[in-house]
């Protein structure tokens, strides 16, 4: 074998179904049409599967918020995350941000309920044989705040698994 300098190829595998694989029975059309436009378009926008879980997930979020507040419990969690803006300031964001993550995080029903939110989209775009990030994230855009702004990019560019999926589940009315 002979030593060469120049770098190997790389070979790049693609978990797409084949056209046989579509016809094998084992999805219905809706999933198969769910599964095409995620591959085509690199991501999906569906109705959510679990509401109670959306809700729990929603009243988790605005109970950390209160706590970090200091505030009382609001009636209404929706309308506390949809104003909070106006309670936070732009350089608070982010103390607020890590005190609602980490209060999340101390749940144990969180990652079960984070996943009902979706699961039937996620076993269709992916499979059933699922690992799961061991930490919920939050990320909060406040209204005008440019320094919360990403570019667009993806995960993978920094070091995450190409065969990740991610799950944004919207809490607030925007
Ligand atoms: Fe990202």
């Amino acid at each position: 074998m002979s030593k060469s300098n120049s770098a190997p190829n790389l070979s790049v595998v693609s978990n797409a179904p084949t056209d046989d694989a579509r016809d094998t029975g084992f999805t219905t059309a809706a999933e198969s049409e769910l599964s095409r436009k995620f591959l085509e378009d690199g991501h999906v926008v569906v109705p959510v599967e679990d509401l109670g879980a959306l809700d729990r997930l929603r009243d988790a979020v605005a109970g950390g918020a209160t706590n970090w507040l200091d505030a009382k419990v609001p009636e209404d969690p929706g309308a506390l995350l949809d104003s909070i803006h106006a309670r936070v300031g732009p350089e608070k964001v982010n103390d607020m941000r890590m005190s609602i993550i980490n209060g999340l995080n101390t749940q144990s029903w969180v990652a079960r309920d984070y996943f009902s939110v979706a699961r039937k989209t996620i076993e269709s775009v992916v499979g059933n044989e699922l690992a799961m990030q061991r930490r919920l994230n939050l990320s909060v855009q406040m209204p005008g705040d440019d320094s919360s702004v990403l570019p667009v990019h993806a995960d993978v560019w920094d070091g995450n698994s190409p065969f990740e999926v991610v799950l944004w589940v919207p809490l607030v009315g925007c």
